[in-house]
């Protein structure tokens, strides 16, 4: 009892990825302005995914380059991850594949296996980077990752939602709220399930 108090006491960690590794990307600015709304009861650190190189096997193991180390110790520490981005050429952008493939190893025992993963995509256009979502969770899945199960979530118009950095459209933030309660309950439900049956969670 005493440990599943200090589990739902401690604040939740998050961890944001963004999809865009452009300097004014509407996907990291939807990331900012999340982590400044939780930041009285989360953390969402934003992992720069520019020093993250191509992925290459042979650099598995000890020779292991020191920024996917840095990735996959965030993801390890982190209780949720919040990925946003953009559809390029209606596919998810290379960028962040790589990253992905570089957090997927070991094979089915990466720190993305069980990780409560929410997936949101933002575009200028009407559709909102949609059919990027299922090339993002399906790569999630095949990681084991918890992915958050609600309907696609998507910023369509984003150019007229984000203003010097930050998203400022009113419904777009509630929109956003919800997306991370969603994320949050998956969470909260994990630690019960570690602190209920800490030999299977
Ligand atoms: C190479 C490339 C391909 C793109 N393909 C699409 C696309 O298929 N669908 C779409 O809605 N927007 C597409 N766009 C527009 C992006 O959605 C837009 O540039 C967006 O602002 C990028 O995200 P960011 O603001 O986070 O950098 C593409 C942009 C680039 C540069």
């Amino acid at each position: 009892m005493g440990n599943a108090v200090s589990e739902f006491a401690s604040p939740m960690k998050l961890l944001g990825i963004s999809g865009s590794l452009r300097h004014h990307s509407y996907c990291t600015a939807i990331l900012r302005t999340l982590g400044e709304t939780i930041a009285e009861k989360a953390t969402l650190e934003i992992f720069d995914l520019s020093s993250i190189p191509l992925y290459n096997e042979d650099e598995e193991g000890e020779r292991l380059p020191h920024a996917v180390l840095a990735l996959r110790h965030a993801l390890e520490i982190c209780d949720g991850v919040v990925l946003a981005s953009p559809e390029f050429n209606h596919g998810m952008p290379g960028v962040l594949k790589n990253a992905l493939d570089w957090a997927s190893r070991p094979a089915y025992k990466s720190p993305f296996a069980g990780k409560p993963s929410l997936v949101l995509t933002a575009s200028p256009a009407s559709t909102g980077g949609v059919r990027a979502q299922s090339q993002i969770t399906d790569t999630l899945a095949a990681m084991l990752a918890h992915v958050v199960a609600i309907p696609q979530v998507v910023f369509a118009s984003v150019h007229e939602k984000v203003a010097e950095g930050r998203m400022t459209d009113p419904d777009s933030l509630q929109y956003l709220a919800v997306a991370v309660d969603a994320l949050a309950n998956v969470i909260v439900l994990q630690r019960l399930a570690r602190s209920a049956w800490p030999a299977v969670a």
